[in-house]
């Protein structure tokens, strides 16, 4: 197996004020190419800081991370922007669509940074959003669709560039229990016919299950790692015990609005970037191309 990702030593502290958050601690990890990783693990263990640094959304204090043997600490924002819209896809739990786009408008934002013609990439968001079982809410806005249709928007989205990694940050969090399985199906026959590498983060067991390999973090560190085939066993009994019973109480209960809120800050600022950044872009190309 080939590794994509690798993370040396690599740790994470926030300073606020006079006091020092250890968000992760000397992790070291390898991800394989072509394989669907599931990062598990309680609210506040590091979960999304892990995946916003390997995303490059954020630097680590210490430590080196390699994407296909390019060092993403060293990268300068220009260049990190550049890598992410060639490499990488995300799926947020928020969806992060565009309100004012339609839904094919949506799909086709990466590939306008691509320089992509106008009739091809509406000719490919219209085979992703068929793909994703949307042909008929094409010019639907965000607001006119539910929950599951706009997740469903934002799969097409993440996946309609073609990127070797893409990464999924509570893609389910929003959506009961029948639509997460649909979700959850969805993105990883995606990955798997496209052979991406597929990162997802939750605090839920039945989501891991869909995964090759669980990597459990705690408290900003590496617990354990499952192969989800040969530990299947392990997982059933101990995790469901253990962790299973704790995760579903703690999380639903005492975290949840506090979850909600959280995430929304956290990814508030980088998502008005970014929103900024595309409707700019789009609004540019748009004027400059002919009808
Ligand atoms: N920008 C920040 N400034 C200070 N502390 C932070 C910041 N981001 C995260 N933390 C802290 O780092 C720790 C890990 O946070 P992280 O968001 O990675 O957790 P998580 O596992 O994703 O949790 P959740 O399941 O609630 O999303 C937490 O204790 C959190 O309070
Ligand atoms: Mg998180």
């Amino acid at each position: 197996m080939e590794p994509v990702i690798q993370l040396k030593d690599v740790r994470k502290v926030y300073v606020m004020g006079h006091e020092k958050i250890i968000a992760l601690n000397n992790i070291t990890l390898t991800f394989e190419r072509e394989k669907i990783y599931c990062l598990l693990g309680t609210s506040g263990s590091g979960k999304s800081t892990l995946l916003n640094l390997i995303a490059g959304l954020e630097k680590p204090t210490k430590g080196s991370i390699t994407i296909a043997n390019r060092h993403i600490e060293k990268m300068s924002e220009n260049q990190l922007a550049k890598f992410r819209q060639a490499n990488i896809g995300f799926v947020f739990q928020s969806y992060n669509l565009l309100p004012t786009l339609t839904a094919l408008e949506n799909v086709t934002l990466p590939l306008i940074f691509k320089k992509i013609p106008k009739r091809v990439r509406i000719k490919r968001a219209k085979e992703m959003l068929k793909a994703v079982g949307l042909a008929n809410r094409a010019k639907h806005k965000p607001s006119e669709m539910s929950g599951g249709q706009q997740q469903r928007v934002s799969i097409a989205r993440a996946f309609i560039n073609d990127p070797s990694i893409v990464f999924a940050d509570e893609p389910t969090g929003n959506l009961d229990t029948k639509t997460t399985a649909e979700m959850m199906e969805l993105i990883t026959s995606i990955a798997r016919n496209n052979k991406q590498t597929l990162i997802i983060v939750t605090h839920d067991l039945e989501i891991s299950k869909y995964a090759d390999t669980i990597i459990h973090i705690q408290d900003g560190m590496v617990d354990k790692i499952y192969d989800v085939q040969k530990n299947d066993e392990v997982l059933q009994t101990k995790e469901n015990e253990q962790a299973g019973q704790v995760l579903q109480t703690q999380d639903s209960e005492q975290t949840g609005e506090v979850l909600q809120a959280q995430d929304n800050e956290q990814t508030g600022e980088v998502l008005q970037a970014q929103d900024n950044e595309l409707i700019g872009e789009v609004l540019r190309t748009q004027e400059s191309e002919p009808k």
